[in-house]
């Protein structure tokens, strides 16, 4: 196992290709409202989970929920891809505003497995350059994370991913 230490009322943010099992770590650790989801919110705006042109108005609603969620003292983990330092930025800001601790959780599984998931998914019909390069996003902007987080863990394959035990911290 390995020990992954979150801040018990602050805000861990998942950052991960699509497919690379960010929802079903969540699931499996956390409670469904503690969870915010880019899927959640653009849904909630537009009745369809795969809407692109809902993205503006879907993440303005998840980074209320998060701001909102945060100032009432409660943990938050925002599940969306987050490979982007913007996307991690805006989330950064609202947590620093908030005086809350931040970290980050990088699943990192190969390309072929993120490729296999998505292929699988009835929910999940991505035009096949979009995983390689969130891939690339996320290389690049590796080192910045760490600069960005003041606690990062990087869960390198599926086995490291499925080991991990999280502790929270107060
Ligand atoms: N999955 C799996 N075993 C795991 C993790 C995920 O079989 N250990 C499957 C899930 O059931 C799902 C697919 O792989 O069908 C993708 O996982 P998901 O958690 O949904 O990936 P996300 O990172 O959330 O992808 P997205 O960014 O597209 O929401
Ligand atoms: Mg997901």
């Amino acid at each position: 196992t390995r020990e992954l230490r979150v801040p018990a009322t602050g805000l861990v943010v998942l950052v991960g290709v699509s497919g690379s099992g960010k929802s079903h770590f969540a699931r499996r650790h956390f409670r469904p409202t503690q969870v915010v989801s880019s899927d959640f919110c653009r849904a909630a705006v537009s009745d369809d989970e795969n809407d692109q042109a809902a993205t503006g108005d879907a993440f303005e609603l998840l980074h209320h929920i998060v701001r909102t969620r945060l100032r009432r003292g409660l943990l938050t983990v925002v599940d969306a891809t987050n490979v982007q330092p913007r996307s991690r930025e805006a989330l950064l800001a609202v947590a620093r505003h908030q005086d809350a601790l931040a970290c980050a959780i990088v699943l990192d599984v190969p390309e072929h497995v993120a490729v296999e998931r998505n292929a699988a998914r009835p929910d999940r019909d991505l035009p096949s350059h979009v995983v390689p390069r969130q891939r690339r996003e996320l290389r690049r902007g590796l080192k910045a994370l760490h600069r960005e987080f003041k606690r990062v863990h990087v869960l390198t394959g599926v086995d490291e991913i499925d080991a991990a035990v999280l502790v929270p911290e107060r």
